[in-house]
């Protein structure tokens, strides 16, 4: 009992020393890992720095800022009225044609003849008519099979707040111009191919938005709505195309800016890239910030030319006009109401624009230093291209808000954010607001009237635009998009050789892992 307990004593010292020295080794071990990890990590803290050299495009935009003046010689359209009025046919290039007839421009100065760049090969199924231009109750005629001839007529777009998710109509005109009128455009970013082994994205041009806003409501004898039933079409039609098989659809881009257009086809059709207005109606695996691409909303306010405004002339402070949602969105705006309504020089007003309402928004916008853009039941809206438009700087209180073309373009040097918690803050956004001083906010301003070209639809598409800033983005994605569809080939490959053709691809039913 005695032995038992000197040699217990015993071990008790030895475990109680080892332990000792074990401790402070791991201490010394800790705190190395520390400061390695504080090493490694600070480079990130400035992200800008990397973040634009590593991009193809990134020179672009550096001269942007400096070297193009806004030109004074766009056409002010009714912007309710997209059908461009005339067409300049012609058979010759266009380089020093100073023929304004060409112009369909709304804000953006004439394009300057830029250097060579890698333009995107586009392959684009030529899908039946009802599933793009027909539902612009265009009829198929003459030798362009599905297609129209835009050399003569433009199918008109229907106006009102359709406009803002018209993105579709416009990348697939400017397809079609790069074949049929290919000197129209100075400039281009995408051209379509006939030939999809030579092409690096394929196209799939479904109208989706315009069936959702047309055709959503069902009729009261049939059992689902028109827009279902073109959904499940395409799947069909898309699905039994070679092209998708070889790749299991990885190197499809899908246009759907609407949130709530695709909501059938989303879940089969997710491996493609889509081409959305952001990602507040999708679960994470059926798209994402990484696979997909935010296009901006087509603004319904007028552009503002001539804009000699300043500081001192806007004379209100901060502008909203919106809707009360019912859901998350609603209660943020109404807090918002609350803590801003005694402030004289904000103006906070609810009801949704309609008819009469662009007007008032627009000479709103452009008599105020800043514009609020509140999330509403998404986390987008087309307020904020409405401001950009106006040269309102805009005030984004909307955490979950992915931005177009953000991998390229600082929106901090002419945007204010503010986190949602903050900005519900007693007084913190209004005394925020009121601390930006004349020379900041003028800052801003001018950017604004440098990047506005960027989010302008138009026919002909013209450098930088808002459809070639959209085909740039997608081109940015092609290369993932081309690692993916390899990865996914290495086993068929070796099992099938390369006759891909015939290959079905059932490993794609579940959207668990997009790799
Ligand atoms: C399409 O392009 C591929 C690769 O360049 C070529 O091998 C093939 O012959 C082309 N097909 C046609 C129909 O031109
Ligand atoms: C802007 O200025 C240009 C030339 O100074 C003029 O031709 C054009 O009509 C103006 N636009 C508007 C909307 O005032
Ligand atoms: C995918 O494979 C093609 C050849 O089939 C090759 O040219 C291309 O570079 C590969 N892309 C990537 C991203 O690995």
């Amino acid at each position: 009992m005695a032995e038992r307990n000197v040699s217990q004593s015993h071990f008790k010292v030895v475990s109680r020393n080892s332990l000792l020295s074990f401790f402070s080794l791991i201490t010394i071990l800790f705190m190395m890992s520390w400061f390695f990890i504080l090493r490694s990590t600070r480079p990130e803290d400035n992200p800008s720095s990397i973040d634009r050299s590593s991009l193809p495009d990134s020179n672009q935009f550096s001269t942007l800022n400096t070297d193009s003046p806004l030109g004074n010689r766009a056409i002010l359209g009714d912007s309710q009225d997209l059908e461009p009025k005339k067409i300049h046919v012609t058979k010759k290039p266009l380089p020093n044609d100073n023929d304004d007839t060409n112009d369909f421009g709304k804000c953006s100065s004439k394009p300057r003849t830029s250097g060579k760049k890698n333009v995107l090969k586009i392959f684009m199924y030529d899908l039946p008519s009802e599933f793009h231009f027909g539902l612009l109750d265009w009829k198929e005629e003459g030798n362009n099979g599905v297609w129209p001839d835009i050399r003569t007529k433009l199918p008109h777009y229907p106006g009102g707040l359709n406009v803002q998710h018209s993105i579709e109509y416009w990348l697939t005109l400017d397809l079609l111009a790069s074949e049929q009128l290919p000197e129209s455009s100075d400039s281009r970013t995408a051209i379509r191919v006939h030939n999809s082994s030579e092409a690096d994205v394929i196209l799939v041009p479904f109208f989706s938005s315009l069936s959702y806003n047309r055709f959503s409501r069902t009729d009261p004898h049939e059992k689902r709505s028109n827009n279902k039933a073109l959904q499940e079409k395409l799947v069909k039609f898309v699905m039994e195309q070679m092209e998708w098989k070889r790749s299991g659809g990885r190197d499809h881009v899908i246009l759907a800016h609407h949130p709530n257009s695709m909501l059938d086809a989303r879940s089969k059709l997710w491996p493609a890239t889509f081409i959305l207005s952001d990602f507040g109606r999708y679960p994470p695996n059926i798209a994402n910030v990484e696979k997909d691409v935010i296009a901006p909303y087509k603004h319904v306010v007028e552009c503002y030319e001539n804009d000699s405004s300043s500081f001192g002339s806007r004379t209100t402070l901060l502008y909203f006009q919106g809707a009360i949602y019912r859901k998350d969105g609603g209660h943020v705006r109404q807090e918002l109401f609350y803590l801003l309504k005694e402030e004289k020089d904000v103006h906070f007003s609810f009801g949704s624009a309609q008819k009469g309402g662009v007007k008032d928004a627009a000479a709103g916008m452009r008599s105020s230093k800043f514009c609020l853009n509140i999330a509403g039941d998404t986390p987008s809206s087309n307020r904020l291209f409405d401001a950009i438009a106006s040269h309102c700087v805009p005030v984004i209180i909307s955490d979950e808000i992915e931005l177009p073309y953000e991998d390229v373009l600082d929106y901090t040097e002419f945007c204010i954010f503010v986190r949602t918690r903050d900005a519900l803050k007693k007084r913190f956004l209004i005394d925020f607001i009121r601390s930006i001083s004349e020379d900041e906010w003028s800052r801003m301003w001018k950017r604004l009237k440098e990047v506005e070209k960027f989010y302008e639809f138009q026919f002909p598409s013209k450098e930088d635009d808002a459809v070639q800033m959209i085909w740039q983005a997608v081109a940015r994605k092609a290369s993932l998009m081309r690692l993916k569809t390899n990865k996914s080939r290495r086993f068929f490959r070796s099992v099938y050789g390369s006759n891909l053709g015939n290959v079905r691809v059932n490993s794609m039913s579940t959207p668990k892992n997009f790799w």
